[in-house]
């Protein structure tokens, strides 16, 4: 029997809430299998940095590299909490994790669920996937401030974008679009991001060249932003740097039916070190503690943990209970605890 070791990492806010309930679909979905998941659980986050000072040591990095895969919930205190000023669990944490463990693909998966409790009047069929770039970009931490506080400051924030870095995500894109309805949509600002944009835009052209039976076409991110409201059916699989793949998943978790569905996974796709399965949405301070916290898309990330690991009957088990679920919803209110109840449930039937 296999053994796939599990890192753990609930992190803050409701993020221990919608944990509990991926746990308990994981167990559902592989009791009958003989896959065991051995899981060790790590203390990090805004409430560990408040006890020790600490965000990841060393030691927390390399236990973390030894696993085969993550479960993470979310980390982050409350936005403006003085205390956290300095330490910056986003970077510290989050990034450092999906830089240290080359996640270079961001998949974020939107799919419109018949009964989910979407924004727009006549939305038709949303079934499309994000690929955002996880390791470069404007997140890299490359930029500084001069005369910092004065009315004279100067801050500087550079986006970093290597042909080896967009290559990479570029391939995956496609493949995932030959897997898919073969559509692949270029999205950045290729009008006012001159440099960026022309390298973006060169490499998609290159790699395209490679895969005549995609067809390919570019948005502006603005104009993006539209379609993802106005015509969310025409997307298929698109692929854009870390920021806009960041605020263009937030959008399309909302036209979906909620932030509290959209699951992702930071992925290693060449296996070198353990991807990461998250749900898109932080750790929800102004709800934390409550059991008010809708789990689905910590459950649907588990699905993309299993299929990443090649579990593809557990995941579609997982994926076909969330559906269920949600084609259930009318309204009436329910814990975190008892959607993860209902999900778990509909897994075992
Ligand atoms: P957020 O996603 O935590 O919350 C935005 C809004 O969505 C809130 O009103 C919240 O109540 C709601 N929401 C989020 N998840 C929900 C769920 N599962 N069910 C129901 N409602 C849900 O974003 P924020 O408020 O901008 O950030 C809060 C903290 O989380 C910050 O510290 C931020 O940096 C951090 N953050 C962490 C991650 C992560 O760990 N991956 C992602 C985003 C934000
Ligand atoms: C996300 C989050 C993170 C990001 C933050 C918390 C660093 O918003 O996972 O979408 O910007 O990538
Ligand atoms: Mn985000």
């Amino acid at each position: 029997s296999r053994v796939v070791k599990l890192a753990v990492i609930p992190g803050d806010g409701i993020g221990p809430e919608v944990i509990a309930e991926a746990e308990k679909v994981l167990d559902a979905a592989t009791a009958a299998s003989d896959v065991t998941f051995d899981k060790t659980r790590f203390s990090l986050g805004a409430a560990r940095f408040l006890d020790t000072g600490d965000t990841l040591t060393g030691d927390d990095l390399t236990a973390i590299k030894s696993q085969d895969a993550i479960l993470l919930g979310a980390v982050g205190g409350v936005p403006g909490d003085p205390r956290l000023k300095d330490a910056n669990i986003e970077r510290g944490l989050l990034l450092t994790l999906r830089f240290e463990l080359d996640h270079y693909v961001n998949l974020r998966p939107s799919k419109l669920y018949a009964g989910a409790p979407g924004p727009l009047a006549a939305p038709g069929e949303i079934d499309f996937v994000v690929v955002r770039e996880g390791t470069e970009g404007p997140y890299v931490g490359n930029g500084g401030s001069i005369r910092t506080g004065t009315p004279h400051e100067v801050a500087n924030e550079t986006s970093v974008n290597t042909a080896y870095g967009i290559e990479r995500v570029v391939r995956f894109a496609f493949d995932q679009a030959e897997r898919r309805r073969r559509r692949l949509t270029l999205v950045h600002k290729t009008n006012v991001l001159v440099h960026a944009g022309a390298i973006w835009k060169r490499i998609v052209d290159e790699v395209a060249a490679e895969h005549p039976d995609v067809a390919v076409d570019y948005l502006h991110v603005d104009a993006a932003t539209i379609f993802l409201v106005t015509n969310p059916g025409r997307f298929d699989v698109i692929v854009t740097d870390n920021l806009f793949g960041d605020i263009l998943t937030d959008l399309a978790g909302a036209v979906t039916g909620g932030i509290g569905l959209a699951a992702s996974g930071n992925i290693n796709p060449d296996g070198a070190f353990p991807s990461m399965f998250e749900p898109v949405h932080g750790s929800a301070p102004d709800i934390a503690g409550q059991q008010k916290a809708d789990p689905t898309a910590a459950i649907g990330s588990i699905a993309l943990l299993l299929d990443h690991l090649g579990l593809h009957d557990e995941a579609a088990r997982v994926s076909r209970a969330i559906e269920q679920d949600i084609a259930s919803r009318d309204g009436t209110a329910r814990t975190t605890a008892q959607v993860g109840d209902a999900i778990a449930a509909r897994v075992q039937a």
